[in-house]
């Protein structure tokens, strides 16, 4: 599954989401290639982190890419790789669009706020522009860094479904200072110790709802080994002279 995290406005939790995706995704054993798209490189950075302090390395392969090589490069990547994330600047820029050609899904995290939700317009109308070249995208927008209570979760979800181009996911993530915390120390929230759980069940009820990680592996499976006596040539026939 090829998910492009992305928006228009910056600081609404694209890197934040799409490092978590990779982590997870790659602990859950899938094959996972990270793309950072953004100047920047705060997927690459935190990448470098894990690389540096982890004995097992990332979990998972990260490259820089903008512009028009979002989609060359991603289309000659996309048969070796089980999962590509991809962490897009903010902006429409031809690396944002690239992302939306080559994508299966753009996730959007948007923050219960006016300035964010302004953007949505913008946001939905660079996915009717990408369908008209990749009619299978799908562009689903939660709420992150959402209230734990008020009203202005509602009031956003209900701009958010008046756009008929992008769809509402029920998964919320919290405003949590664990998020940031993880980020900063090069690991997904699901890894932090002491353990978030509501921060944990949040990120991987996003991972459960989006269906990552459920598509079939892009890999060809390993040819089973041949049967015992199945072999066509036997090692008696094989040194007989
Ligand atoms: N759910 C959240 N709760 C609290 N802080 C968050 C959350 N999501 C992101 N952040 C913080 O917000 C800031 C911007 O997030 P980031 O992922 O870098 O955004 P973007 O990549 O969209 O610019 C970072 O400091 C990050 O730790
Ligand atoms: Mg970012």
């Amino acid at each position: 599954m090829i998910i492009a995290v992305g928006g228009t406005k910056g600081g609404t939790g694209k890197s934040t989401v799409s490092t978590n995706l990779a982590v997870i995704l790659a602990a859950s054993g899938r094959d996972v290639l990270l793309v950072d798209a953004d100047d920047q490189g705060t997927a690459g950075d935190f990448t470098t982190m894990r690389n540096q302090s982890r004995e097992d390395g990332a979990g998972y392969t990260c490259i820089a890419l903008k512009g028009r090589a979002v989609v060359t490069e991603i289309m000659r990547l996309r048969p070796k790789y089980d999962d590509i994330v991809i962490d897009v600047g903010a902006g429409e820029t031809a690396s944002q669009k690239g992302a939306l050609a080559v994508a299966d899904l753009y996730l959007v995290p948007m923050a219960p706020r006016s300035f964010d939700v302004w953007t949505l317009e913008k946001v939905a109308a660079l996915v009717e522009d990408a369908r008209v070249t990749n009619p299978k995208l799908d562009a689903a927008v939660f709420l992150n860094r959402a209230d734990a209570s008020g009203s202005e979760n509602e009031a956003a979800a209900e701009i958010i479904t008046a756009q008929p181009a992008l769809r509402l996911l029920k998964a919320t993530l919290g405003n949590r200072k664990s998020y940031a915390r993880a980020s900063t120390a090069g690991l997904a929230v699901t890894e932090l110790r002491p353990a978030d759980a509501k921060a944990s069940a949040e990120v991987r009820g996003l991972v459960a709802e989006i269906g990552a990680g459920a598509t079939r592996k892009t890999k060809a499976p390993a040819k089973p080994k041949a049967k015992a006596g199945t072999a066509t040539t036997s090692s008696k026939s094989r040194t007989r002279r």
